[in-house]
């Protein structure tokens, strides 16, 4: 798909169909007056008849209005004015996008952020269009046989703003909402695929391609031969009972000066997590292969940036393995030796995410990162606590904590922080070793974070905690893409 700013002439260019924007009580915004003053009043009496309420999301299409040079007129209804915001203007696009993939139009133009949007630029309201738009158009790649249904017509679309001094600005949102939505991509792509063919190797394979792709992107895969060079004792026990070679996968994003402090994106890349021999339920077990969401969503970020073309460096760490339960699995009560030199007695082996992150962010300390942020599918304590809306952010640091929640808020993809202290650290005391895997009941997914803030002295830390927002589950159980936006925003403004 093709996107483009267009500025104040653009209710009188040809396009297959124009999108504007009506709110509850008929009122017309942007350029449906004008196409309406032109048509006598036909949009007008729509609403009159009752024929269209402009509740948020509904769609009406008008064919061939006299006065018009778009062959479409798209009613797409705003709600009420009282509570139209970022949300509603993201629900009004996913609408009309959903309207014109199943229509005949080759290409559009958005007049739906004509008008002012309440807390949304030119900026965000041009690179929601880009990622609303692009996020439903996305497709799992399906294993089903058969015959695939046929790719929307849909190829251009617009976005008009009111006044022609907000191009450039728009044209910059466009941009980087193209980047960002091919990171969602390839995140969803990763993350759909089942775990016999995402598997570490494969994961290591898409680093490859992506370094392949980007001549800003450099990648590279240690196999477990070099990682237990690096004693990383604890990453290894994690992968003990799997017959699935472990990998450890390093990209390096180069989009900034040369002796720049990159960030560091460590990202859990649990390809299957079975629980080990604390084995899990059955019911939603097939669900773990989102277990290396955190690791998809590093790779979100790096192509996002490389297809920006972002100021910055940045260095993706990725612990990839499974987790499963055979003869060589590591069993409850185990002592492992981190790569730290921090002993860990592994109460449950289903706390696995932990005791491979651990080890992947004493490795990052080799970038000699300005701050690093560990992103995983960690607990699902995390799921009971915020559910499926806002994922959880713990840091030590509360600069970075707070430039990582405003990020969250700019980009619609929002992170609520959680705390991080020594009362929960104390949660994890063990008689036998440094620390336990595992804190008790309460706080459970502090008490997660909590683990990893003790590898990360003297480092500017940040942890996401993905369980509850990186994958819908049910009816609609698949990837959601989330953080890329988040990570993306946080970095730009960082660049
Ligand atoms: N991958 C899971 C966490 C998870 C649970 C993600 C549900 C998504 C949905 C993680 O490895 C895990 O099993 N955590 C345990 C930790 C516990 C044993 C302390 C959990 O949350 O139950
Ligand atoms: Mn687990
Ligand atoms: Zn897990």
């Amino acid at each position: 798909m093709q996107f483009h700013a267009l500025g104040a002439s653009a209710v009188r260019a040809r396009t297959a169909c124009a999108v504007v924007g009506i709110h509850e009580q008929g009122e017309l915004t942007g350029a449906a007056v004008a196409i309406d003053e032109r048509a006598k009043g036909a949009i007008t009496r729509i609403v009159k008849r009752g024929d269209f309420r402009a509740k948020l999301g509904e769609v009406l299409a008008l064919h061939d209005l006299p006065g018009c040079p778009a062959e479409r007129v798209l009613l797409v209804g705003l709600g009420s004015r009282k509570t139209f915001g970022r949300k509603a203007y993201r629900k009004a696009v996913a609408a009309a996008t959903q309207w014109l993939a199943a229509s005949g139009a080759a290409d559009a133009v958005s007049f739906l952020a004509q008008d002012p949007v309440p807390e949304v630029d030119a900026y965000y309201a041009a690179r929601y269009l880009v990622e609303t738009a692009s996020s439903t158009l996305y497709r799992i790649p399906d294993l089903k046989s058969g015959k695939k249904p046929a790719a929307p017509k849909l190829g251009k679309l617009g976005i008009a703003v009111a006044d022609s001094a907000q191009l450039e600005t728009a044209r910059r949102g466009l941009g980087d909402g193209v980047g960002v939505a091919a990171g969602m991509a390839l995140m969803r792509d990763l993350a759909n695929l089942p775990a016999n063919v995402c598997t570490p190797s494969h994961l290591a394979a898409a680093a490859r391609k992506l370094a392949g792709e980007h001549k800003s992107v450099r990648a590279r895969a240690l196999d477990e031969r070099e990682i237990r060079k690096l004693k990383m004792g604890s990453f290894l026990s994690v992968t003990a009972g799997s017959d699935e070679p472990a990998r450890l996968i390093v990209m390096e994003y180069r989009g900034g000066k040369a002796g720049d402090a990159p960030v560091a994106l460590v990202g859990k890349g649990i390809t299957f997590d079975t629980g080990g021999i604390s084995l899990k339920d059955p019911p939603g077990m097939d669900e773990m292969k989102f277990d290396m969401s955190g690791a998809a969503s590093v790779f979100g970020a790096i192509k996002a940036l490389a297809t920006i073309g972002a100021r910055i460096n940045v260095v993706g760490v990725i612990p990839a393995c499974e987790n499963m339960p055979s003869g060589r699995a590591t069993k409850p009560g185990d002592i492992v030796t981190s790569m730290s030199g921090k002993t860990i007695e592994v109460l449950n082996t289903d706390a696995e995410g932990r005791l491979v992150l651990c080890d992947a962010i004493t490795y990052a300390r080799r970038f000699k990162p300005k701050a690093v942020i560990d992103i995983a599918t960690l607990t699902g304590a995390c799921v009971i606590a915020l559910g499926s809306h806002y994922c959880g952010l713990f840091s030590s640091d509360d600069a970075l904590a707070h430039a990582l929640e405003e990020a969250s808020k700019r980009a619609d993809d929002r992170a609520w922080r959680m705390p991080v202290a020594e009362e929960y650290a104390e949660q994890l005391k063990s008689n036998f070793a440094d620390f336990a895997n595992i804190g008790g009941r309460e706080a459970g997914a502090v008490t997660a974070a909590c683990f990893l803030w003790k590898f990360t002295d003297g480092l500017r830390w940040a942890h996401l905690d993905i369980a509850g927002t990186a994958n819908l589950t049910g009816p609609s159980k698949a990837s959601t893409g989330r953080p890329v936006p988040l990570l993306v925003d946080f970095l730009l403004n960082e660049a």
